[in-house]
């Protein structure tokens, strides 16, 4: 071969070589595009919107904060404090002591996982109702006393009433319960 031919064959094999270097990288790119289009249809059911819930689509880091937001404040743990303290009278009144004091364990618990979410009301709740009248509605739920348990329900209500009087909530007066929420037979 002369030298021109040489150069010739060089430019040639280089020019081929890059030819299918390209081809090798489009082809690679265009397979794992299939791959990837397979397994989106595979996930979503084709043109579907994504699945899983308004929690799941959010950004993972707007997640907790809007877990705050939906589970809200002391509103929510109060609507069951009142669920669960009419429940508990009523138990009482049935002489369905079991029920009753069900409903007073709940009852606490509920104030407790209230607080963590609103720390700002523990002074007052355990002043008015955790460390005074809500005890002592239990004691008597233990002792199966009757009238012992009207007594200490009194107090309970007039607590619940100074708190939220204390706590900028005054025209929240809670008195006795006046219906039954559940279907609880009578022992
Ligand atoms: C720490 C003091 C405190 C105690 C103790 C307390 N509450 Fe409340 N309660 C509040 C506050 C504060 C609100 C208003 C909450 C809000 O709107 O964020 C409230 C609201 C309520 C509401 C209205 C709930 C609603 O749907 O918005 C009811 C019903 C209620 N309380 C019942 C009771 C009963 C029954 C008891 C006693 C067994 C009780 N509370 C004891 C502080 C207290």
């Amino acid at each position: 071969m002369t030298r021109a031919k040489t150069s010739r064959h060089r430019t040639l094999v280089v020019a081929l070589g890059a030819v299918a270097l390209f081809a090798t990288a489009a082809l690679a790119t265009w397979t794992v595009a299939i791959a990837q289009m397979q397994q989106q249809q595979h996930q979503h059911g084709g043109a579907e919107p994504a699945k899983g819930g308004w929690l799941v689509k959010l950004a993972p880091d707007a997640r907790t904060e809007a877990i705050q937001r939906q589970l809200r404040g002391f509103e929510t743990t109060m609507a069951e404090i009142a669920y669960r303290y009419g429940e508990m009278y009523w138990g009482g009144v049935d002489g369905n002591w079991g029920y009753a004091e069900h409903m007073y364990e709940e009852l606490g618990k509920t104030l407790e996982l209230g607080l963590e979410r609103r720390p700002e009301y523990r002074v007052s709740a355990e002043a008015f109702v955790l460390k005074t009248a809500l005890p002592q509605v239990g004691e008597a739920i233990k002792k199966k006393d009757p009238a012992l348990f009207k007594q200490r329900i009194e107090s309970l209500r007039a607590a619940c009433t100074s708190c939220h009087a204390a706590e900028k909530h005054p025209y929240i007066k809670i008195a006795l319960p006046t219906v039954r929420r559940n279907p609880i037979e009578k022992p």
